[in-house]
C-alpha cells in the first residue's frame, strides 16, 4: 500500500498550546499501594502475587483436561463465602454440568452464579448487573463477538473477546479471570497470542494421569514470575499440597539405579525432585532421546558430554530420563541430578538414595556454580538427606555449611560420578 502524506503547514512552534507535563524525580514519587484482594487458596494466592488485584486480567492456560476449571470453579466458591457473588460463565459446558462437578468437589454456593452463553457482549451485559466480585470466562476460545464474522477461537475473535473484557473489568475494578486451552498444534489462536494483553499467565501443568499438578506463572504485571502453586488431583478437586518437595519424593524406590533426586528452586521455594534415567542398547539405526519433564536439548547436551567429558559409551543406547511427579525443570541446577540417573543406570550402580544433587554442567564437563545454594541444602537437610553434591565452585560464593549435612564438593561431572556411583 502506497501511502501519501500530506504536507501541511505547520503553525509556528510557539502558537502551539501543548499540555506539557513535568518529569519528576523518582524520589518524589509516592509509593503506589496495589491492593489486593486475598484468594483463600493459599498455592493460587501465592502464584498470583499474594491475592488478586481489582481490574486485572488473569489468563488460565493449559491442556484440555489438566483441571484448569476445577480450579477455578474452586476458587470462585472460595473467593464467593468471602467476597460475595462470583460469576462463573461458561461456554463449554452446560450450567448442568458446572453444577455436577460443584457437587463433587463439594463446593455448592449460592454465591457462585452460573452462566452460560457464548455472546461476549451478552455476557458483560449480565455481569454489570449481577456486578460480581470475580468474573470467570471458561473459555476464551469458545467465546465471540457479533461485529467479528470468524469462528469462535480464531485469532482475531480471542483478542476481541479479551480486550472487551478487559475494558470491562479494568472500569469496573473487578478481576477477571479466562480460561484458554493450549492447543497442540502450536497454539495459533491458543493463551500465547494473549499473553501479552493481559496482566498475569498462569499455566497448570502436570500430566493428565498423574496426579501432581503444578500452577506456574510465566507473566505477572503485579508479582514475581516463575512462582509455582503445588496442587494434587483428588477425587474431590484439586488439594494443595503444602510440601511439594515430600509429595514428590513420596514414591521413591532408594537403592534402585538410575535414580538422582535434584533440588530445583521454584520462585522463592526450593523443590525437590526425583529424577530418572534409563539407557537400554539400542536396536535400530538411530539411538532415541527421549524426555519427560525437561528439556529434549538439555537431555542431548548432557548425553553428550558425558561421553566425551567422562567416557560413557552412550552412543548405541537409547537414554529416557524422566522427572517424577509431572513437574518441569527449566533451570540448568539439575543437571548434575541428570547426569547421575543416566550414568547410574548405564553403569547400574544405585546413586546413594541419602545423596542430592545440586549443579549446572558446562561443556568442558565443569560443574558450574548454582543460585542460592544455601537454601537448597537447607531444603535437603530438613527432608532427612544426609549428603549433598555440589559444585566446588559454589563453596566460594556463599556458606554451604548447613548441620546435619555432608557436603561433597566436585569440580567435574566426572569427579562428581565417582564419589556417588563409584568407578566402573
Ligand atoms: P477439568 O477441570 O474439566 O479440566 P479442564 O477444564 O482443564 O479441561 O478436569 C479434568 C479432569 O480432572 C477430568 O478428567 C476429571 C478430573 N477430576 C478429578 O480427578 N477429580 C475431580 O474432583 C474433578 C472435578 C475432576
Ligand atoms: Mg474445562
Amino acid at each position: 500500500m502506497i501511502e501519501t502524506i500530506e504536507e501541511r503547514r505547520q503553525p509556528a512552534l510557539s502558537a502551539v498550546k501543548r499540555n506539557v507535563e513535568r518529569p519528576q524525580p523518582l524520589s518524589a514519587l509516592g509509593a503506589l499501594a496495589v491492593e489486593r484482594i486475598p484468594v483463600p487458596i493459599a498455592e493460587l494466592d501465592r502464584v498470583l502475587g499474594g491475592g488478586l488485584v481489582p481490574g486485572s486480567l488473569v489468563l488460565i492456560g493449559g491442556d484440555p483436561g489438566i483441571g484448569k476449571s476445577t480450579l477455578v470453579l474452586q476458587a470462585a466458591a472460595a473467593l464467593a463465602s468471602e467476597r460475595g457473588p462470583v460469576l462463573y460463565v461458561s461456554a463449554e459446558e452446560s450450567a448442568q454440568q458446572i453444577r455436577l462437578r460443584a457437587d463433587r468437589l463439594g463446593v455448592l454456593s449460592e454465591n457462585v452464579l452460573v452462566l452460560s452463553g457464548t455472546d461476549v457482549d451478552a455476557v458483560l451485559e449480565s455481569a454489570t448487573t449481577v456486578n460480581p466480585s470475580l468474573l470467570i470466562v471458561d473459555s476464551i476460545q469458545t467465546v465471540s463477538v457479533d461485529e467479528i464474522t470468524s469462528a469462535a477461537g480464531s485469532v482475531s475473535q480471542v483478542r476481541e473477546c479479551t480486550s472487551r473484557l478487559m475494558q470491562w473489568g479494568k472500569s469496573r475494578g473487578i478481576p477477571v479471570f479466562i480460561i484458554g486451552h493450549v492447543t497442540k498444534e502450536g497454539a495459533i489462536a491458543g493463551p500465547r497470542v494473549l499473553e501479552h494483553m493481559v496482566d498475569a499467565v498462569l499455566y497448570l501443568e502436570g500430566e493428565r494421569h498423574g496426579h501432581f499438578r503444578v500452577l506456574r506463572a510465566v507473566k505477572n504485571r503485579f508479582g514475581s514470575t516463575d512462582e509455582v502453586g503445588v496442587f494434587e488431583m483428588a477425587e474431590v478437586g484439586l488439594r494443595e499440597v503444602r510440601n511439594p518437595s515430600e509429595a514428590f519424593l513420596e514414591e521413591r524406590h532408594g537403592g534402585a539405579s538410575g535414580s538422582s533426586v535434584a533440588v530445583t528452586i521454584e520462585g522463592t521455594r526450593p523443590i525437590l525432585v526425583e529424577v530418572q534415567g534409563l539407557t537400554t542398547p539400542s536396536a535400530y539405526g538411530l539411538p532415541r532421546r527421549s524426555a519427560n519433564g525437561l528439556d529434549t536439548g538439555r537431555l542431548q547436551l548432557l548425553v553428550a558430554v558425558l561421553q566425551k567429558r567422562v567416557g560413557l559409551a552412550l552412543g548405541g543406547q537409547d537414554i529416557y530420563a524422566n522427572v517424577v511427579g509431572g513437574m518441569r525443570i527449566g533451570e540448568p541446577a539439575a543437571d548434575l541430578a541428570v547426569a547421575l540417573a543416566i550414568a547410574s543406570s548405564f553403569r547400574d550402580r544405585p546413586v546413594d538414595p541419602e545423596l542430592a544433587a545440586i549443579g549446572e554442567i558446562g561443556l568442558s564437563g565443569e560443574l558450574r556454580s548454582v543460585a542460592q545454594i544455601e537454601r537448597r541444602l537447607g531444603e535437603a537437610q530438613r527432608l532427612g538427606f544426609g549428603k549433598a553434591i555440589i559444585p566446588a565452585a559454589a563453596a566460594k560464593r556463599g556458606t554451604t555449611n548447613v548441620s546435619g549435612l555432608r557436603v561433597i564438593r566436585a569440580d567435574t561431572v566426572a569427579e562428581a560420578i565417582e564419589a556417588s556411583i563409584g568407578g566402573e
